[in-house]
């Protein structure tokens, strides 16, 4: 562990960056504390800038962790939202959202997100950072999950990524730290045709997020040194290899769909 200057210093060169001025303005250690992988708020950040939110939107967070993109949103865009997540209980969520005073705007719920609850048509957007590639990968699962859009709403997703789709493969440079669970990062040509193929939405936007790797390094170089002690060895080894592809095998993704309708 470093000493305590030091990890201010370390959090602000990895959790700060120019091209996230909301994101810079939450408490850091808040960030890195509640964050379940790369930087959670960069990603809802760059999501919003391809996915229009609008006060009094409802929206639902899916797969939200510990719920800090649910509250960057409602606080951010004035959006009311619904934290919903498997892993992490709506109790511990609640603490949060009442730390941040957004009583009124943020839900926390338990789901699975192939038994939601939730009233066909009720929301204005579905957002999922970082966690759709867990539950949204199969053939079904867009069908189901459109069915809680309002017509005319959109589902915006931010995933770690492959840049191109050789499905099956894994880079030659990337095997020795490739775990069997990155077979679910697809490309921004295969979730376009992935979601298309199905003419329940009109996908709007895929693109691999600007610099995404680089922001995908930061995060690893920062947990390798801060993150929990288990962690802490394989950030590391992933950061060097982060380091290595420079964006040219892997990133993140950002794909936003819209229903038909309205
Ligand atoms: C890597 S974490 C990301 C959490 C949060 N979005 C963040 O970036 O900090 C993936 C999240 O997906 C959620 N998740 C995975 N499978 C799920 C499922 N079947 N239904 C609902 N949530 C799921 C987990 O509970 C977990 O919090």
């Amino acid at each position: 562990m470093t000493s305590s200057s030091s990890r201010q210093t370390l959090l602000a060169e990895k959790l700060i960056h120019p091209q996230f001025p909301r994101a810079a303005n939450y408490d850091l250690e808040w960030q890195f504390q509640n964050a379940m992988g790369p930087n959670p708020l960069w990603l809802a950040e760059s999501l919003s800038e391809v996915l229009e939110l609008a006060p009094g939107m409802r929206v639902l967070d899916l797969g939200c962790g510990r719920a800090i993109t649910s509250i960057f949103l409602a606080r951010e865009f004035g959006v009311q939202v619904v934290a919903a997540d498997l892993w992490v209980q709506p109790h511990d969520n609640w603490q949060r959202v009442v730390e941040a005073g957004l009583e009124a705007t943020v839900m926390p719920v338990h789901a699975e997100a192939h038994d939601l609850k939730f009233a066909h048509g009720y929301f204005d957007a579905i957002v999922s950072l970082d966690a759709y590639h867990y539950f949204g990968t199969d053939d079904l699962y867009l069908g189901y999950l459109i069915q809680f859009l309002r017509p005319g709403g959109r589902l915006g997703i931010a995933v770690p990524a492959r840049t191109d789709e050789a499905e099956g493969t894994v880079p030659a440079h990337l095997k020795d730290e490739w775990e069997w669970d990155y077979h679910s990062f697809h490309s921004p040509e295969w979730w376009r045709k992935h979601w298309e193929k199905t003419r329940k939405v009109h996908v709007e936007h895929a693109d691999m997020l600007p610099d995404g790797w680089l922001h995908w390094l930061r995060w690893e170089q920062l947990t390798a040194i801060e993150g929990p002690a288990e962690w802490r060895e394989g950030s590391a080894a992933w950061a060097v290899k982060l380091a290595e592809d420079a964006g040219r095998s892997v990133g993140f993704v950002r794909v936003v769909a819209r229903k038909p309708g309205a």
